[in-house]
């Protein structure tokens, strides 16, 4: 499976409905509230939001991972931190679709938006994470982050990490691990 990272466009409407759906029926809080009605009645506007997307002031660039011409993934690159961000967020955040996991989607699709933040400016970014998510801190681990602090910001949540990739370093674009078919 060969994965690119991709802006939102209207030809993958009818994968990335499926895949927000898998997503949404997860529960992760920051999927449960999507209005998957609205995206799916005017798709178009959808795909707007995401091209031209400026909340509390942060400009972010939203990319879809696209494997054999399906939404597999998404990971959305923040251009500056805000008091929120810095705590919880940081710069990127990504999600895979549940059917497509543990075959290498986010590795591959944090490793192809580093060179990218680096086209926004940016020279490190940081990465937030639960300490519970071992497969989250994997990917951010073999894309070279680099762990700074672990803090507790509620008693009953898990330790949050966080991690800084300086992208300084960062060498263009070459795969470094192909992504496992279906
Ligand atoms: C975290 C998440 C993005 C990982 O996506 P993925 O496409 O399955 O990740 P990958 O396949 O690239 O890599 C996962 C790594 O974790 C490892 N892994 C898988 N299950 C694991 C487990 N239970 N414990 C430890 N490591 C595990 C895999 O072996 C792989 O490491 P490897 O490359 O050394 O083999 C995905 O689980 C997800 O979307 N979770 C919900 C949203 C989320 O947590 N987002 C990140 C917020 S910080």
């Amino acid at each position: 499976m060969k994965l690119a990272l991709v802006r939102p466009q209207e030809r993958y409407r009818e994968s990335v409905v499926r895949g927000l759906r898998e997503l949404r029926d997860e529960g992760l809080p920051w999927h449960v509230a999507v209005d998957l009605t609205a995206i799916e009645r005017d798709f178009a506007a959808f795909v707007a939001s995401k091209l031209a997307d400026v909340k509390r002031d942060i400009p972010a660039t939203h990319l879809w991972a696209i494997a054999d011409d399906e939404f597999v993934g998404r990971l959305s690159i923040r251009h500056a931190l805000n008091d929120a961000l810095r705590i919880e967020g940081g710069h990127i955040g990504y999600d895979t679709v549940p059917s497509f996991r543990g075959r290498g989607v986010a590795t591959e699709m944090l490793r192809q938006a580093l060179p990218i933040a680096r086209t926004l400016g940016l020279t490190s970014v940081l990465l937030t994470c639960d300490d519970t998510n071992a497969r989250s801190i994997r990917v951010i681990e073999r894309n070279g982050g680099v762990l700074t602090a672990t803090k507790e910001l509620a008693p009953n949540r898990p330790l949050k990490r966080y991690y800084e990739i300086d992208l300084t370093q960062q060498e263009p674009p070459t795969s470094s691990r192909s992504t496992t078919s279906p």
